[in-house]
């Protein structure tokens, strides 16, 4: 990773703005702590003038002018680099002693050059000046000590927050570049995906943190895609494949009419024959539409509290002649209420291809059952019937559209039903299941219950 690139990853901005605000509050802290230990040098030079100024007021008080001299001219003896300056007048201006020259100080503290008492270095006095008894007394020390010290303490901060700096920058660009190519691997994937690669994948560590669990999410959502994708490729080989015998059906009518009336011949069954193919091709396109219109449903608009019990009572009630005339029973065991939240027209379509399919595909004799159930949180609505059943291994199979039994090519219908039955249950968040009744089929719809519906 180039640095220039580094700016534009928001981990290596996070890491620096980090890394700043740490320096910052490092020399903000410093400078309190320095500002606090200078006071406090300053007071202690300050108590130490006022110790030795007070040792000379003593002297004054235990002997004679010269005694006061001589202990004066003693301290001078002991200051040879003069770091402590000493000045001593009579109250008439008479200089008794003094290693500062004849400098003449403001009385009380002042803070005066070096050079002003012929000392050559930069470092400025502390001095403090009054009267002690009858004389004029002058008492200073060199700011060296302090000086010095400031001077390595304000380098010390200085050093630590260069330091510090340099290696939370490193840290930070270490860390960018970590994260970086994590992203940039993932970058990667997502632009296979874009190219039309489904089965890109980004990349998991392991690790479990914030980025895999992204890439997890990423990666389900892709799953699911690949696999939506993939039906959708199925359904239309499927469609395409299974209306290939209606159209040519409808052809070889069409084809049987065109020979007829050449040779003269009535084509009046030809015609009528593929008016009725006709019908019913479109009346499959009809069906396929509808399904894909309940799919594609993702606001489920129509939705409103409904009593299942009630739509399979009503259709219960509608279907009884109808499977009466095909020599069957129809019974329904439907205690009301059983609320769900639903669309009632698609719910009553639903059950009703149900029951159609048990009269259509179940032999004469067959009974037929209707049952709605609300147990807990669920609400289950099912059609049973004791004709043929579907084995087992097709009952997944027979929800996809067009897809019929071999058993029941020769009857009429288009093989949708179930798969219009399918797209409710979906829509809806039902559970779909085809079971064996023993004998016979037993469909179950099973939805989250609707309490307090009313
Ligand atoms: N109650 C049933 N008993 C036996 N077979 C059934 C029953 N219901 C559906 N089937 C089988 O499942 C297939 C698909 O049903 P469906 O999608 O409704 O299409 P259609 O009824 O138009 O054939 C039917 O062709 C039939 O073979
Ligand atoms: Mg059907």
């Amino acid at each position: 990773m180039r640095p220039a690139d580094l700016w534009r990853h928001s981990s290596f901005r996070l890491a620096i703005g980090v890394s700043l605000f740490v320096v910052t509050t490092l020399m903000l802290a410093s400078g309190v702590g320095y500002g606090l230990m200078k006071s406090q040098l300053a007071a202690r030079q300050d108590a130490r003038v006022t110790e030795i100024f007070a040792a000379i007021e003593r002297t004054i008080l235990e002997g004679d002018e010269d005694d006061l001299i001589e202990a004066v001219d003693a301290r001078i003896q002991a200051s040879p680099d003069r770091a402590t300056a000493y000045g001593l007048r009579s109250l008439d201006g008479r200089l008794l002693a003094s290693n500062m020259g004849d400098v003449v100080v403001p009385a009380g503290w002042s803070t005066i050059e070096a050079d002003r008492i012929g000392v050559a270095t930069d470092y400025p006095y502390r001095v403090f000046s009054g009267e002690a008894g009858t004389y004029t007394l002058t008492v200073g020390l060199t700011n060296a000590d302090l000086d010095d010290l400031q001077e390595i303490v304000l380098a010390a901060f200085g050093w630590a927050a260069l330091a510090s700096l340099l290696a939370t920058v490193g840290a930070a660009m270490v860390l960018a570049s970590r994260v970086q190519s994590r992203i940039a691997e993932a970058e990667a994937a997502a632009a296979r995906v874009a190219q039309g690669d489904l089965l890109a994948r980004l990349p998991i560590t392991g690790r479990g943190d914030d980025l895999d669990r992204i890439s997890q999410a990423v990666n389900a959502a892709l799953e699911r895609l690949s696999s939506l994708v993939e039906a959708m490729r199925q359904v239309s080989a499927d469609i395409a494949h299974d209306l290939r015998t209606p159209l040519n059906r409808l052809r070889i009518h069409i084809e049987g009419a065109a020979r007829k009336s050449a040779s003269g011949q009535t084509a009046e069954d030809d015609l009528a024959e593929a008016l009725a193919q006709s019908e019913m091709i479109d009346q499959t396109f009809s069906a396929l539409l509808r399904i894909a219109q309940i799919e594609a449903r993702s606001r489920r608009e129509k939705f409103a509290p409904v009593d299942l019990a009630v739509v399979i009572a009503d259709l219960a009630d509608v279907y009884a002649e109808v499977a009466e005339d095909a020599g069957m029973t129809l019974s329904t065991d439907a205690a009301s209420p059983a609320w769900v939240m639903g669309d009632r027209e698609l719910l009553t379509q639903g059950f009703a291809n149900l029951i159609e399919n048990a009269i259509r595909h179940c032999p004469p004799g067959t009974a037929i059952h209707c049952a709605v159930q609300a147990i807990g949180n669920h609400v289950t609505g099912s059609i049973l019937d004791t004709g043929s059943g579907i084995p087992a291994g097709e009952r997944e199979k027979v929800l996809r559209r067009l897809y019929r039994l071999e058993s029941s090519r020769t009857t009429a219908g288009s093989g949708l039903g179930l798969a219009l039955v399918k797209a409710v249950a979906d829509l809806h968040g039902a559970d779909l299941s085809l079971s064996d009744a023993r004998p016979g089929l037993r469909v179950e719809l099973r939805f989250a219950a609707l309490h307090n519906a009313r």
